[in-house]
């Protein structure tokens, strides 16, 4: 009978605390911000970005291909039309190249596990409405319709799901430029929600039960109210009763005016890098291609960032409490071109040597060095350790760093060896005598762990 009774008021409580766990987030700014940030996004640091679409077809300017064809006839992009295409060639021609034929998910899997990223962000529907997967509400404007006749969304996260441990998550545009529902929904000051009602809110939905993605990174509310685009109820949702309710995290861009307020974490602008620390959760989304997003076939060399410079970028962001969410344009037959590959994979080369700096660390008491330009701090979760990144090899192996104070006790190492390096005090902080550039096993940019930092 105990027993019984005990078992009852177990599954009573277990009931009741689901209950209550089912109901914890209703459909406001002030109950969605009070959700804690599932710590697997704090510690992940670094993800891969991929844009494709019908818009990697023409291949030509950036994504936005399309808008910016129609709506200007003097752009090179109505040139790239007028020069290349027959009269009366439309945008929907396109998808029919869009075969997507050497589009194996499991090299791409391996190839963002060699980068080291820890998730990875797909757009499943950029602004022209075409959907990645087989979406009932995108009927024949997806890729099983037309285009590659696969479903990419699922091969892609069966892929990573299958072979990696990299967190998977997708990119989802509320808007669709030419949308007629959209368009009919703006002509009414969006007083009416067709658009919402019938296509993005239904598809938003059904992606987020079918591929289960752990990041919904959402884009394009142009000007339209996180009212109009039902947003908070769809945030009150995934939080309480969707399939990622406990690990999801979602961005900013849920309507007009909430960017950079709102969210698990911010996406303030695209390539947003502040230089300081921002305490809320951040993302530095940014591209290998300085000028596109999706893959152009008009890219040159000089383009394309160098490893240096994403270095850069990937440590800054992470001292400042941002992740850095680095996007690769594959091309329309599914290629991720050598040179966005060699970056990734340089990125992972860095990382498998440097990482320890970077990953599940955080933000420390300064970011960047008082004394010296290029030297970026993170420190261990557990506060043993400080790390200073450091983007230029010191002058005759000498640097000298204005932020640390250390005690007799600290012990200065590069990552990659356990050899200690010497340090001194001076005037201004300190003195560490590197090893000699030949000895240090990392390229590109150097870690320093320190012991016993006092500030
Ligand atoms: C929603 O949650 C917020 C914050 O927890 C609370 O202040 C507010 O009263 C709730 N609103 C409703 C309608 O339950
Ligand atoms: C471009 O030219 C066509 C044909 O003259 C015209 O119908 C269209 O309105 C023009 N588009 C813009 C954005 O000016
Ligand atoms: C995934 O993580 C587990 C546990 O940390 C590890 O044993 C395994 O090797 C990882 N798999 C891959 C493919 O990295
Ligand atoms: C939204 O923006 C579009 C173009 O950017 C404009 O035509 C439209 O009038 C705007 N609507 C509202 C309600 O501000
Ligand atoms: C440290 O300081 C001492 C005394 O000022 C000096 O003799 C020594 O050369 C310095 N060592 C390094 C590595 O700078």
């Amino acid at each position: 009978m105990d027993v019984f009774r005990s078992a009852v008021v177990v599954a009573l409580t277990t009931l009741a605390l689901s209950v209550i766990d089912a109901a914890s987030y209703n459909a406001s700014w002030a109950s969605l911000d009070s959700r804690p940030l599932p710590q697997w996004y704090a510690d992940a640091k670094f993800g891969v970005f991929v844009h494709w679409g019908i818009f990697s077809v023409p291949s030509f300017g950036n994504e936005w291909f399309w808008y910016r064809w129609k709506t200007s006839n003097t752009s090179s992009f109505a040139k790239f039309m007028k020069d290349n295409y027959e009269p009366g060639f439309t945008y929907q021609d396109f998808a029919r190249d869009f075969k997507a034929l050497f589009f194996n998910p499991d090299e791409w899997a391996e190839i963002f596990q060699s980068s080291g990223a820890k998730y990875v962000v797909l757009t499943s529907k950029h602004h022209e409405g075409y959907t990645l997967w087989p979406s009932k509400y995108s009927f024949s404007w997806n890729a099983k319709d037309v285009g590659p006749n696969r479903d990419l969304v699922g091969e892609l996260a069966s892929a990573i799901r299958r072979s990696t441990n990299i967190t998977f998550g997708l990119y989802h545009s509320l808007f669709e430029w030419f949308n007629p529902l959209y368009l009919e929904d703006e002509a009414n000051n969006f007083k009416t929600q067709k658009f919402v009602d019938q296509k993005t809110m239904p598809e938003l939905y059904e992606l987020v039960q079918t591929y289960e993605p752990e990041v919904v990174w959402s884009d394009g509310p142009m000007n339209a109210s996180d009212t109009y685009w039902r947003a908070k109820e769809f945030l009150a949702w995934l939080y309480n009763d969707s399939p990622v309710k406990d690990t999801v995290v979602a961005n900013d861009r849920w309507g007009k005016g909430l960017k950079c307020h709102h969210g698990d974490f911010y996406t303030c602008r695209d390539h947003y890098n502040p230089g300081h620390l921002i305490a809320h959760k951040w993302e530095n989304c940014d591209t290998v291609d300085k000028n596109s997003w999706g893959f152009r076939r008009n890219a040159g060399l000089s383009d394309y960032r160098t490893i240096e410079e994403l270095l850069a970028r990937l440590v800054s962001t992470v001292s400042c409490n941002g992740n850095y969410l680095l996007n690769v344009g594959p091309s329309k037959e599914g290629v991720i071109s050598p040179i966005q590959e060699e970056r990734l994979r340089q990125l992972g080369q860095w990382l498998s040597i440097n990482g320890e700096a970077i990953y599940s660390t955080r933000p420390w008491t300064h970011q960047k060095d008082s004394r010296i330009s290029g030297v970026w701090y993170t420190k261990s979760k557990d506060e043993l350790y400080v790390y200073a990144v450091v983007l230029h090899w010191p002058k005759k192996n000498i640097l000298e760093l204005g932020s640390p104070h250390l005690t007799t006790e600290s012990t200065v190492t590069l990552l990659g060896s356990d050899k200690q390096l010497q340090w001194n005090h001076t005037d201004s902080g300190i003195q560490v005598t590197f090893c000699s550039r030949e000895e240090a096993k990392s390229n590109w940019a150097w870690a320093l762990k320190m012991t016993n930092v006092t500030n």
